[in-house]
């Protein structure tokens, strides 16, 4: 009995700390983006498969016998590659997937679809804060006439930014009032990756507008759980 966690996200770590104390043998598996990536507490490979073939064998090889794709909600790919290798192999598969963020009382989000898309719905003018990642700024590197400033986990790369500001979350709420008071920022744009985030609490009091990019839609739904408690509950049952 052994399970395959598709790893590269805090719930999956969560995930993994708990089946491995509840003595279930699990391979994680990451993409290996990142060089520092934190060390897993189970047996890790590293790297692609080579599509749904490639994990397909995979699954066969290492006998797994539960497969949950914990991967990023922004991951486009590899759930669609999870679901289809799952289903070839037979092997019980699960997403586990945190809520999205939904508006509340005195949210006035503009929600869009992808970077492109965001940067048009930017004003002309006025102070930008990109919350993203450093592979997604490119499509606001052409913009005149509003001040970008970039906070972001690793220095992004050169661009257009009149600020970057460093920094790994979660940040408390009076970090971020402070981040948009100290840069007069009017316009915030982040992704809808849910889980714990007090930038939406803050733009929200310090009137700001949010423009959200909305999650890939994905063509079929995928059996999913939402949390890591749900997520553990699912594998005890697989085995
Ligand atoms: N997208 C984000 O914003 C984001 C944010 C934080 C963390 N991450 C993490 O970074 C990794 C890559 O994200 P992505 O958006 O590039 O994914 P993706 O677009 O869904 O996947 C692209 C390819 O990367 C490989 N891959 C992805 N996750 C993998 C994993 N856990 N183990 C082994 N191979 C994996 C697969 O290659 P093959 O086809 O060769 O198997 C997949 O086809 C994921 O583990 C994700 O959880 C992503």
């Amino acid at each position: 009995m052994t399970v395959l966690v598709l790893a590269g996200t805090t719930e999956a770590r969560r995930l993994l700390a708990e089946l491995v104390g509840r003595g279930i043998d699990v391979v994680a598996s990451l993409a290996g983006r990142t060089s520092d990536a934190l060390p897993l507490p189970c047996p890790t490979r590293v790297g692609g498969f080579g599509g749904v073939d490639g994990l397909v064998r995979e699954l066969q090889e290492r006998g797994i016998t539960a497969l949950v794709d914990a991967t990023h909600p922004f991951a486009d790919v590899m759930p669609r590659h999870a679901r289809d290798a799952a289903a070839l192999a037979g092997v019980p598969h699960v997403r586990l997937e945190r809520p999205a963020w939904v508006p509340r009382d005195g949210d006035a989000w503009v929600e869009v679809d992808g970077v492109h898309e965001a940067a048009r719905a930017l004003p002309s003018h006025g102070n930008v804060l990109l919350a993203l990642g450093r592979m997604e700024l490119d499509a606001f590197r052409s913009l005149d006439g509003v001040t970008l400033v970039v906070r972001a986990v690793d220095e992004p790369p050169p661009g257009p930014w009149d600020a970057v500001v460093l920094g790994r979350g979660p940040f408390a709420y009076d970090d971020e009032r402070a981040l948009l008071a100290e840069h007069r920022i009017d316009t915030v744009v982040l992704r809808n990756s849910g889980g714990p985030s007090r930038l939406l609490d803050a733009a929200r009091d310090a009137g700001a507008r949010v423009v959200l990019i909305t999650r890939p839609r994905r063509a079929e739904s995928l059996p999913t759980v939402t949390d890591v408690g749900a997520a553990v509950d699912w594998v005890q049952r697989t085995q």
